[in-house]
Parts: C-alpha cells; structure tokens; sequence
C-alpha cells in the first residue's frame, strides 16, 4: 500500500470501527481518474483516454441480516445515513453525498442483484470539486463492496455502467462511462484508450519517466447545475440533424453541409475533432512523442474553450502557466466537465520540480491560495483491499 492508501486505510477503519465497535468484514477501494484529452466525447459515442490516479475513496463494509443499511462518511463530520433497501429509495436533499450511496443501491437493485443490509463507512482523499471524479470512485467501491458482501461477483464493466446509470437516473447528471469505467477497469502504469461505444479498452502504457501533473485551480464546479446536461442536449440535437446515431458518427465534411445553427455547430466541431484528436494523441504516446501529446492537449483546451465554451478565465491562465513552464515536451489543459476544476499537464518528470514551481509562484485560487498540485503515475482500478 502505499502511504497515502495506508493514511486512507487508517481513517476508514476508525470510523467504521468507532461507529460500530468492530472491525469490517472488508475495505474496497476505488480511485479517482484523471483524463488526459476525450473531453465529452464519452457521451457521443467516441473515444477518451483516461487514467486511474492515487487519491481514492475506501468503503469499509459489513453485512446485516436484514435490509437496513447505516452509512456514514468520514469526510463529512461523520454524517449518516439510513434507510431499508425495500423502501423505495428518494433523494435526500439534506445530504447529497448519500445521493450516490442510495443512487447506487437503487441501480444496483433494479439491475436485479438481491443485495443484504449493510453497515458502512466511507472516506476519501480526493479534492471535492476537483473534476477527479470523487463520486464515480465512491460509487465503484461502494457497487464492488454491496455486491461483495452478497456473495456477487460480476465484471467491472458492468458495475461502472451501473455506476453510470445512478449517477444518470438518480442523482441526475446525463454523465457518460468514462468517470466510473476507468474507476473500475483502471490500470497501473496505463491510461486506457476507451471507445465509448464498444465500451473496448486499449492500454496506453505511460512511460516511468513521464509525470502526469493535475493542478487544482480552485474554481469550484457543479455538473448538476445545468450546463453539463445542455451541452449534452446540443450534441444530441446535431447528431439528430445529421441522422446519425452519434456524433462518432459523423464527419467533419457532414457538418459543414447540416446546416445548423452557430452555437450547435460549434458544440458538434469540438466533438468531431476531439475525437480525432484523442485517437491521434494514443499514438503519440505509444512513440514517447510528448511534443505531439503536448501539441493535441493544447489544441483541445482551445476547442473546449472556443468551440465548447466550457472554460473558465482561471483555468486558461493557469493552462497558459502551464505551457509556459512546460515548454515544447508536454501540454496542459483543462480536464473533466468544464467550468472549473483541474488541469491536467504532461511533461518529462525531470521538469517537475521547475514547472511545480513555477504554478506555485505564479497561480492564485480564488480564495488567493496556492493551488493543490498532484503529481501522478497511473494507477489501478477498484479492489477490495
Ligand atoms: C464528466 C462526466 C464524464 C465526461 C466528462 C467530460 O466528468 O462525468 O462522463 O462526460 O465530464 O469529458
């Protein structure tokens, strides 16, 4: 394990172990991700390229003979939850972390496992707000552990894509696979090639001598306010006007001859060549050609910001910072659903230390701090402890 896990390990175990004076019958954990470029691609059917990262949320888990479950999360102030797996399950706007616990029981039960009560405490190290996909990580460790605890074991494409729909139908953001699948099928050392639509993965092996830096600009973020769900509405309204099931459908030249409105031309373009984009940069990181990862990252921020309108003047500043001290070998941009969170910068590790400082002299958040800055190797994907 390693220390930040062990850290994790230790908080996760005293508050279960607080809270029901015993220890779990078992820990899962399930990691955040980062995505290196295939920004909302995922729910047109195209292609990502993910990575699972360090920080992670931990499910300590035991079974009840009944269908009660007791939750509670570490994270804030020991809060709880419960309620009966029979009753049927309504949001609870007092606690909207236990949103994706109820959402994810609820998937877990209409996908038609028979699950049994359960005592639960959950902790994590992610940044809230980050865009590292905290809640695809608590709903992955929480699926594997239910299911664990029911004697159940099932792939781990099929529990993200449960994952997928509690966070669709429940908790209500029409986000696509890439947040839990790569939570769930994450591999160490790899970022994964996903194709969205066959749902195949294609490692992408991330050389030791690369460093994956994710700088947290500050700048909150909430998928469920609306904007996500619109530009997901824009998409679908372009691959309607163009027959075409998906935008990983159509071409560049289709687009042209759509006659569609400004706005939701854009919104397809960014797609369209993101797509391209994220297939070119797999290549170039199976030939260590940073300077051409570097070049498509840097195309990608602007299409998110020009054509996706999903930036913010924060973010582009610290993006700018970043290419700066990161010159010609590597990129940065913005990553996850836009407006706000992180960026995510790829560079030789032997430039960490000068670009870190750089970042550090120069950004402020919001609040005027120095920003949280993680450097990263991929990791894996979910595993009971
Ligand atoms: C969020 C969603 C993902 C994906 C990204 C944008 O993280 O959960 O499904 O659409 O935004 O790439």
């Amino acid at each position: 394990m390693t220390p930040q896990d062990q850290a994790l390990y230790d908080r996760v175990m005293a508050s279960f172990t607080a809270r029901f004076g015993h220890a779990p019958d078992l820990v899962v954990r399930a990691p955040g991700r980062v995505n290196l470029i295939g920004e909302h691609t995922d729910y047109n059917d195209g292609f990502v390229l993910p990575c699972a990262i360090g920080p992670a949320t931990m499910v300590a888990i035991s079974k009840r003979h009944d269908n009660h479950v007791e939750v509670m999360a570490a994270d804030f102030g020991d809060a709880r939850d419960q309620f009966g797996l029979q009753s049927p399950l309504e949001r609870n706007p007092e606690q909207p972390w236990a949103d994706y616990v109820r959402g994810m029981m609820c998937a877990l039960q209409n996908a038609g496992y028979a699950l049994s009560g359960a005592k639960i405490a959950i902790a994590g190290n992610l940044p809230k707000g980050a865009g590292l996909s905290s809640s695809a990580a608590l709903e992955v460790a929480l699926g594997k552990a239910m299911l664990a605890c029911a004697d159940i074991d099932i792939d781990n494409t099929r529990l993200a894509q449960i994952a997928q729909l509690a966070e669709c139908d429940f908790v209500g953001t029409k986000c696509g696979i890439m947040d839990p699948l790569i939570s769930a099928q994450g591999k160490a050392g790899h970022a994964l090639l996903i194709d969205c639509r066959s749902l195949g993965l294609t490692d992408a092996p991330v050389p030791d001598d690369v460093a994956i830096m994710i700088v947290h600009s500050g700048v909150t973020r909430g998928l469920v306010d609306g904007h996500y769900n619109a530009r997901r509405r824009q998409c679908e309204a372009a691959a309607t006007a163009m027959s075409v099931a998906a935008l990983r459908d159509a071409t560049l030249d289709m687009l042209e001859a759509a006659g569609l409105d400004p706005v939701t031309k854009m919104r397809a373009r960014h797609v369209l060549t993101e797509n391209q984009r994220t297939l070119d940069a797999a290549d170039a990181l199976a030939k260590s050609d940073l300077a051409a990862f570097g070049m498509l990252m840097a195309q990608s921020h602007l299409s998110m910001r020009d054509d996706f309108e999903i930036t913010v003047p924060p973010i582009d500043a610290l993006v700018a910072m970043l290419q700066k001290a990161i010159g010609a070998q590597g990129g940065a941009r913005m990553t996850g659903g836009g407006f706000g969170g992180a960026c995510v910068a790829v560079m030789p590790r032997a430039k960490v230390a000068d670009v870190q400082a750089a970042i550090t002299a120069q950004y402020r958040t919001p609040d005027g701090d120095i920003p949280i800055i993680m450097v990263e190797h991929p990791g894996p994907g979910v595993a009971i402890l």
